[in-house]
């Protein structure tokens, strides 16, 4: 029975490839990207693929939390039922490190727009249902300060706090629907792999890009992921793994939640669709 799998940042890199492997396989796709133009061409190069499923084309911004909301009730209105979400959209470097909101933007493209898209399509998806977050083995400690817009970092302290700060979400959540939502699974889809951001980040990789589409279409689709909820799945290990000692620290990890829905509660949308 095909799914309904809604790809954030589909139109390259790891998202772009497992959005073709996931078509392919015949499900639909909700393709997420923020280039209307970028979109276009996925969906004409995955409706070309021989047994491609349904695909539709979404267009936000993540480092505007009006156009997170915007998308997620455009789904909504399409979709009374999301079986899968996979929060792939991500940043590392970036000339704009601050958004419109005053927010750091890789806080809010990297951890804040998925928490709030996961939370608005939540009453949309079954037990049965997944949310797979890209987190990343960069995690460093998370202050709280650079996670509210209120104190600048530079590009890998930014990152590496900001996908512990998705990892630390992904448990409270995990925990706090105890087996009554979607199972909600954070991993790390590979180091290094070769895809844009690494690039630019580093000018050099060490494996495919495939690496990272195929841990994240078994974790879309495999029984394997289906009991793992709350847990993390390291690729380069191979396995589910320790993150970072923080996201297993109740209070940390809660703080981290409080301070996310701080920011939400505070900003008044200044951009964007909604
Ligand atoms: N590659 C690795 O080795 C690696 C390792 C660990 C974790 N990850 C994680 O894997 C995920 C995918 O990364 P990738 O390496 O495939 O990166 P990528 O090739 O740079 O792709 C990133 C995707 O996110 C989208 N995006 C970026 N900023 C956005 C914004 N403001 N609003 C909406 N969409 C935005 C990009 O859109 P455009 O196409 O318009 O740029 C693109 O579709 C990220 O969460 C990353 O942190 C990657």
């Amino acid at each position: 029975m095909p799914k309904i799998i809604l790809i954030t940042g589909a139109t390259d890199g790891i998202g772009l490839e497992t959005a073709k492997m996931l078509s392919g396989l015949g499900h639909t796709v909700l393709l997420h990207g923020r280039s209307a133009d970028k979109l276009a061409d996925v969906e004409e190069m995955l409706r070309a693929q021989p047994g491609a499923g349904h695909v539709e084309t979404y267009v936000a911004d993540f480092s505007s939390m009006a156009d997170v909301k915007a998308l997620a009730s455009d789904v909504v209105a399409a979709h009374p039922t999301v079986d899968i979400l996979i929060n792939n959209a991500g940043i590392y470097g970036t000339p704009n490190t601050r958004t419109a909101d005053g927010l750091d933007t890789r806080f809010a493209v990297n951890t804040i727009a998925p928490y709030v898209l996961t939370r608005l399509l939540l009453p949309q998806m079954a037990k049965s249902g997944r949310v797979i977050n890209l987190s990343s083995a960069a995690q460093a400690p998370v202050d709280l300060r650079a996670l509210s817009g209120k104190m600048p970092l530079s590009d890998g302290a930014a990152y590496a706090q900001s996908k512990l700060a998705l990892m630390m979400w992904s448990r409270v959540l995990a925990e706090s629907l105890q087996g009554e939502g979607p199972a909600v699974i954070a991993i790390n889809p590979g180091s290094l792999l070769a895809t844009k951001m690494v690039m630019d980040a580093y000018g050099s990789a060490r494996a495919g890009v495939d690496v990272g589409a195929q841990i994240v279409t078994q974790a879309a689709l495999s029984d394997a992921f289906q009991n793992a909820s709350g847990r993390y799945f390291d690729n380069d290990e191979g396995r589910f793994a320790a993150p970072h000692p923080d996201a297993l620290h109740p209070t940390k990890a809660k703080q981290v939640v409080a301070a996310i829905e701080e920011v939400l509660a505070r900003i008044t949308p200044s951009s964007g669709r909604g």
